[in-house]
């Protein structure tokens, strides 16, 4: 209760949950991405028992690494930067600890039921519906949390990370409720109140948002705040973080249907899909450039600090996926990609190289400062995770560009008497050498969470709560 109840200090409390809990699902959910890829590469892993098929665990993977890895180091992030930037504490303690324990909750729901086989069969959104209600109540106490303690701010104007924090909460949820409106059946099944390709649409209206606000917008909030921080110098365009903004969030809305080509999707709305994701490509690389430039000036921190080196590779990351997805978008171009390889790469070059790294670089920022230290208690371990998490990523995602371009030109082979010149289990044959290298790369990644948990558990055990204490004390001038 020491700091809970002081109106002068910054509830710390509940980022240092969310931050160790980022940790802790870090390593769980990349864990298991190490072991489904390995499935791939030995299907006797499968172990022959229905609850550790590939096909139970994979969903279990991305609700691990997206929501309890990704969701954490957004909670933990968002109620740091918001608190820092208003100058003010969160506008209510109990339902901070109730937005952890309730997201907590839905996670070891997730643990439980998914291996079970329960499931709503929509990707990204399998929780069946009392954990999806669950989340749905988490996730409208955030939104109080978050928007009450920006009404009681000290400073004058809205840093722009709140921003994109704020149009993250929003459209989550605005998103997690329409797409899950169903009907239940009994306590484990219930039914799409959608139906057809009106399903599919909003399902992929569903996921692709759930990329642009969740696993994108709401790191950019944490981009604005972190890298300026780290840099030490101040965002290098604050006019084009505004229009990066509204550009971002305009046209993000209208690029579902890119998953959806050559569907029963009407035609207009596959191409109204691929001609906004094109035209997404200029705020995303606008967002990344200002990003980048921050750095002027700066760049010769990259020598000695890993942090911002994770900060910054994330960010050319981020390019090169928000590159590579309007290609994709592209219909002649998906006609190739689609169902391929290709596609596991494009999303773990977001996934690790972006989403995972500049998760990684804001909790080694904020780790010291939560518990009152000058710095993490070794800089040589992080520069270890650092190499471990790019190597890790160029080999995944190497490995899945030649895996997917062989599987697609392979599937598409045809005989002059027009019969297909590959049986599918050749193209399967021809990419298991890549199955095995991504499956080191993951390895190599999720090896490098251990280091950080060492390094995180070292640096939170040389603290003192009086030096915890005095951390979380709100600086009247210039905190931010
Ligand atoms: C050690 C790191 C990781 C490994 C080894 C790994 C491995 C895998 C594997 C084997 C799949 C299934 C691919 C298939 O069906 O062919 C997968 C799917 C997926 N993973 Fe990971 N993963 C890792 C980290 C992450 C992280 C950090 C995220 C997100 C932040 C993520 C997000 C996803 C998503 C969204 C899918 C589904 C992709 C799709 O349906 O197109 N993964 N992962
Ligand atoms: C301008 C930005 C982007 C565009 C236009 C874009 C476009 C695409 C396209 C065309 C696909 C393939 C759809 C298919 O063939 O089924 C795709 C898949 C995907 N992308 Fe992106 N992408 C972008 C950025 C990102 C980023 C930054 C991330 C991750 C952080 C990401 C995560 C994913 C995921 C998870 C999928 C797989 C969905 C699934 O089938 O399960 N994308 N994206």
């Amino acid at each position: 209760m020491s700091t809970a109840i002081s109106p002068t200090a910054y509830n710390y409390k509940v980022v240092r949950q969310f931050a160790i809990m980022t940790v802790v699902w870090g390593i769980l959910g990349m864990g298991l991405g190490v072991f489904i890829a390995s499935q791939l590469v030995w299907p006797e892993l499968n172990f022959g028992l229905p609850w550790t098929t590939f096909g139970r665990l994979r969903p279990l993977h991305t609700n691990l690494v997206i929501f309890a890895f990704g969701g954490c180091a957004l909670f933990a992030t968002s109620y740091y930067v918001v608190q820092r930037t208003c100058q003010t504490r969160l506008i209510s303690d109990s339902l901070a600890a109730f937005t952890f324990w309730g997201w907590q909750a839905v996670i070891v729901g997730a643990i439980i039921t998914l291996p079970l086989g329960y499931t709503t069969t929509k990707e990204y959104a399998e929780l069946e519906w009392p954990l999806a209600i669950l989340l749905a109540i988490v996730w409208v106490t955030y939104g109080l949390v978050f928007f009450g303690t920006i009404t009681k701010r000290k400073t004058k104007h809205i840093y722009v990370g709140n921003w994109f924090y704020g149009a993250f909460i929003v459209v989550t949820a605005m998103l997690h409720i329409v797409n899950h409106a169903s009907l239940p059946v009994s306590f484990f099944k219930s039914y799409s109140a959608y139906a057809g390709a009106t399903d599919a649409m909003i399902q992929w209206w569903y996921g692709h948002n759930a990329v642009g606000f969740f696993l994108t917008t709401g790191f950019l909030g944490m981009m604005y705040y972190f890298v300026p921080k780290q840099a030490e110098r101040p965002i290098y365009s604050y006019r084009l973080s505004i229009v990066h903004f509204w550009a971002l969030i305009t046209l993000y809305i209208w690029a579902g249907p890119h998953h959806l080509h050559y569907t029963a999707l009407p035609d207009w709305a596959q191409s109204l899909g691929m001609a906004m994701s094109i035209i997404l490509l200029a705020p995303s690389w606008g967002g990344m450039i200002n990003g980048m430039m921050t750095l002027s000036g700066a760049w010769h921190k990259l020598r000695t600090d890993p942090i911002l080196r994770f900060l910054v590779v994330s960010l050319a990351f981020y390019g090169m996926s928000t590159f590579e997805g309007p290609m994709m978008a592209i219909k002649t171009v998906n006609s190739l990609s689609h169902y391929t390889d290709w596609t596991i790469g494009h999303v773990h070059a977001g996934a690790l190289g972006w989403v995972a790294m500049i998760s990684i670089g804001a909790i080694y920022h904020m780790i010291p400062k939560l518990f009152g230290r000058a710095q993490m208690h070794s800089i040589g371990l992080i520069n270890t995770h650092f190499w471990l998490a790019t190597i890790g990523t160029v080999l995944y995602i190497a490995s899945m560009w030649v895996n997917g371009i062989t599987q697609g030109l392979m599937w598409r082979a045809i005989n002059d008497d027009g019969t297909l010149t590959y049986s599918f289990v050749e193209a399967l044959q021809a990419s298991h050498p890549g199955f095995i290298v991504r499956a080191l790369g993951g390895a190599f990644f999720a090896s490098g969470m251990l280091f950080m948990a060492y390094n995180v558990w070292r640096t939170v055990r040389a603290s003192n709560p009086a030096e915890a204490e005095a951390a979380a004390q709100i600086a009247v001038v210039g905190a931010h």
